[in-house]
């Protein structure tokens, strides 16, 4: 049989022609007996079965760190949807993993905002650190590096997270020690936020089923002062006007801030701190 240089030019990229993939191989039994109890749990939570495919996909990426046609076949069974429905869901969020992936997903924002403030010098240093791109994983299966876009976080740019929690205000320098100490079986603590766990667990979690470690659930965080301001301008609140000395001491930005931080957060950067740029803008005749 003879083949087109097209069709020689897809077979050399390893896709093959001509033979439907076969269906997807089935759970062991025990794992697909544990599995099917957890998603009739989760299934009874909504009126409508299929409303529950979101956390189902959660529920087998749980199992396997990603979601595999396994997986997907398995939620197509439990909620009676075909997989190409399920297929087009699971590929739709970033979420979901398709591949083989690590116990961390360490997320660098290089949107915008967390771009210009160090996103982008963040990312280039963990690629050169870890040696991996983007959407590697670590020879070790510890860290998968992605870059994101914005986390709704950008008051405290530049944003890393792992496993969807926050590590704000990150320097090059803090994000290589949060990689360091993740690769090394450390205690991570996010700024905000539950204590660290493997993406398994995290999936399990958002399936819907309980956090059980000491003190995950009581972790919490909110949004910081800049956002929460946002807010109340947003709400036609007015905020009470204050003069800010941006070198004098005592003012309120020399007060430490009222969240808690983790270990790997930076130190706070403000114009006060940072003589060789003062506050306010300056024009090129510097006024
Ligand atoms: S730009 Fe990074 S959190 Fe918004």
């Amino acid at each position: 049989m003879t083949t087109t240089p097209s069709e020689q030019g897809v077979q050399a990229q390893g896709v093959s022609l001509g033979m439907p993939q076969l269906p997807a191989p089935d759970y062991p039994d025990d794992v697909r007996a544990r599995l099917e109890a957890d998603a009739r749990e989760v299934i009874a939570r909504y009126p409508d079965s299929r409303s529950a495919l979101l956390p189902l996909l959660h529920l087998v990426q749980s199992e396997e760190g990603h979601v595999t046609r396994t997986g997907m076949q398995f939620c197509a069974d439990m909620l009676d949807l075909t997989t190409a429905e399920v297929t087009a869901v699971a590929t739709f969020y970033t979420m979901y993993r398709r591949k083989p992936s690590g116990d961390y997903q360490v997320g660098v924002c290089t949107n915008t905002l967390c771009a210009v403030m160090g996103g982008d010098a963040i990312f280039e240093a963990l690629q050169d650190h870890l040696g991996v791109g983007n959407g590697e994983t670590t020879d070790d299966g510890k860290v998968t590096l992605e870059h994101i876009e914005c986390n709704a976080a950008c008051d405290f740019a530049p944003v890393v997270m792992v496993n969807w929690e926050f590590f704000d205000n990150q320097t090059v320098q803090t994000a290589k020690r949060l990689v360091d100490d993740l690769r090394a079986g450390a205690q991570v603590e996010p700024t905000r936020g539950a204590p660290m766990c493997t993406f398994k667990e995290t999936a399990r979690v958002l399936a819907g089923f309980p956090d059980e470690r000491p003190g995950a659930v009581e972790a919490g965080g909110s949004a910081g002062p800049a956002s929460l301001t946002g807010l109340r301008l947003a709400k036609g609140e007015t905020t009470p006007a204050r003069v800010v000395h941006p070198r004098a001491s005592g003012g309120p930005q020399d007060q430490p801030p009222a969240e808690h931080l983790s270990s790997h957060d930076a130190p706070q950067r403000t114009s006060a701190s940072d003589p060789a740029h003062p506050a306010g803008p300056v024009s090129e005749e510097g006024e």
